[in-house]
């Protein structure tokens, strides 16, 4: 079985050389293609971070596990992690975080267990990265929460949870503000909860649900949230048994699964040979159970885990007056202890089941589609302009260019109405919503705001507009906050 590795920047090379050494102890049957990707691509010019080679390998043999790879902040390329999950569909990414003795922590002390998986959706939300500056002052990033995108993910967590035999399932969410993106989340969740009547399903607003991880954390079990808000609360859960060294990922889409460590290139101590490889063994295990490896898997669990309870450590965790481990030396230490037995969360030793990952060629693109069952009518248009005159003023430029079609019925900024009423002390940017609606309640069509959009081209600079759908009697745009 072949699988396309990435040794990544940073720390990357060094704690996928760790890896792979324990692998290669163990006698893991696995071939290794290595393949160009990473920031260092970037820098040999090809814009999306990989190979036209790397790609065609990973497309061919349907797993990638690699290292971390790094991302300017604020400016430059665009993140290859994100690119590589997105561009193969790895909708699920599924983050076990659970207690590992010898790795001491608040609740470990307390005798507090977590073994909490997150699900976090891997390819929507603010990560579509699609974001324009409509001012100087105002930048604009676009949310997409899909139903498809979300049924998919959902349901991958349900199942894995049935799998797990967990004991309940929440949704993380803030739908109380987010009414529509965050609410169609939910909504699908409620909808596959349906179909799993035998798991405890419930649901929480995402800064209740981070106090009460931090308070209670062995209440969790699966937890299924959006892209970024699971994101962060992954994290948080890698803070709950011991930081970003033992947080594992797997990437999960149909065709493709990327296995990677959740922590990135920890730039501060690249080159050092000090980081801590156990995130990406970790990663490196959930890969060889993914592909049937069942009993390698679990002979490198446990010397990791009797590793952890010796107390050998690398620098990033452990007690403070033993010395630590390098990384190589940390790797060393698990390939002598194979075949012991950890005291605690020993895994029971089943046979290899080679799984070899068929890939099957896809002619087009698949079309995910909910078929439409209630009528759409246009309703009006929100026409997002750059202006810092008063709302008054705008308002009253605006009462010759809605003719005999549209009124004008809210002007917000910000998200905030502030005309036709408001108040004083909301601070404006350069920057306003202008709702149109159909005079008297008619139906509009795409020349009719076309129509609305040259007229005031005359008065306003629009950034960008927005049209306002009723799908039947459901409202497809949220309110302005006052409106
Ligand atoms: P980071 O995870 O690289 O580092 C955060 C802190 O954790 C640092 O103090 C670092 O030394 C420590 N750390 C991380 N992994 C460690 C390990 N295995 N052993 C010991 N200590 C470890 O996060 P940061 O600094 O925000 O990001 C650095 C770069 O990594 C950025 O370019 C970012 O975009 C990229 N990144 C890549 C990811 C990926 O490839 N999946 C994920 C997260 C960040």
């Amino acid at each position: 079985m072949k699988i396309a590795v990435a040794k990544g920047d940073g720390i990357g090379p060094e704690i996928m050389d760790a890896v792979i050494k324990i692998f290669d102890a163990n006698q893991v049957k696995l071939e290794y293609e290595y393949v160009e990707m990473g920031k260092w691509v970037f820098d040999k010019g090809f814009s999306n971070g990989m190979t036209p080679e790397a790609q065609r390998t990973i497309e061919d043999l349907g797993i990638l596990f690699k290292g971390p790879m790094e991302t300017p902040k604020g400016k430059g390329v665009k993140s290859i992690n994100v690119t590589a999950r997105k561009t193969w569909n790895t909708y699920a990414n599924k983050r076990v975080f659970q207690t590992l003795h010898g790795v001491d922590t608040v609740f470990s002390k307390a005798g507090i267990p977590i073994d909490i998986t997150i699900v976090r959706e891997n390819i929507e939300d603010t990560y579509g990265g699609v974001e324009h500056l409509l001012t100087q002052d105002v930048a604009l990033s676009r949310r997409f929460i899909t139903r498809p995108g979300s049924l998919q993910v959902i349901k991958y967590a349900f199942d894995m949870a049935k799998k797990k035999k967990a004991k309940r399932i929440t949704c993380g969410h803030k739908a109380n503000i987010m009414k529509l993106t965050d609410g169609l989340f939910l909504d699908c969740f409620y909808e596959v909860a349906k179909e799993y009547p035998e798991l405890k399903s419930d649901d929480k607003i995402v800064d209740d649900l981070a106090m009460k991880m931090v308070v209670r954390p062995d209440e969790f079990d699966v937890v299924v949230l959006t892209n970024l808000q699971g994101d962060i609360i992954s994290d948080l859960c890698a803070g709950l048994v011991g930081g970003l060294g033992f947080a594992p990922s797997a990437n999960i889409g149909d065709h493709i699964a990327i296995f990677e460590a959740v922590h990135g290139t920890a730039p501060d101590i690249a080159g050092k040979n000090i980081a801590n490889p156990t995130a990406l063994l970790l990663s490196g295990l959930a890969l060889l159970r993914h592909v049937g490896l069942m009993e390698n898997a679990a002979i490198i669990e446990n010397a990791l885990l009797y590793t952890l309870e010796q107390g050998i450590h690398t620098g990033d965790f452990g007690n403070r007056a033993t010395s630590s481990a390098n990384t190589t030396q940390f790797a060393d230490a698990i390939i002598g202890n194979f075949g012991k037995q950890p005291q605690h969360g020993a895994k029971e030793l089943l046979p290899n089941h080679p799984v070899p990952h068929t890939m099957f060629k896809l002619e087009h693109n698949l079309m995910m589609e909910t078929k439409e069952t209630q009528q759409e009518r246009i309703v009006g248009v929100d026409m997002f302009i750059a202006s810092d005159e008063q709302p008054e003023v705008i308002a009253q430029k605006c009462l010759h260019h809605g003719g005999i079609k549209f009124k004008l019925i809210s002007i917000s900024n910000r998200g905030t109405q502030v005309w036709p009423t408001g108040s004083k002390y909301t601070n404006l940017v350069n920057q306003y919503n202008l709702r149109f609606e159909g005079l008297n309640n008619q139906s509009l069509n795409q020349l009719d705001i076309i129509g609305l959009y040259v007229s005031l081209c005359a008065d306003f600079k629009i950034c960008s507009i927005e049209l306002l759908n009723m799908w039947g009697d459901k409202r497809g745009y949220s309110l302005a906050q006052g409106q």
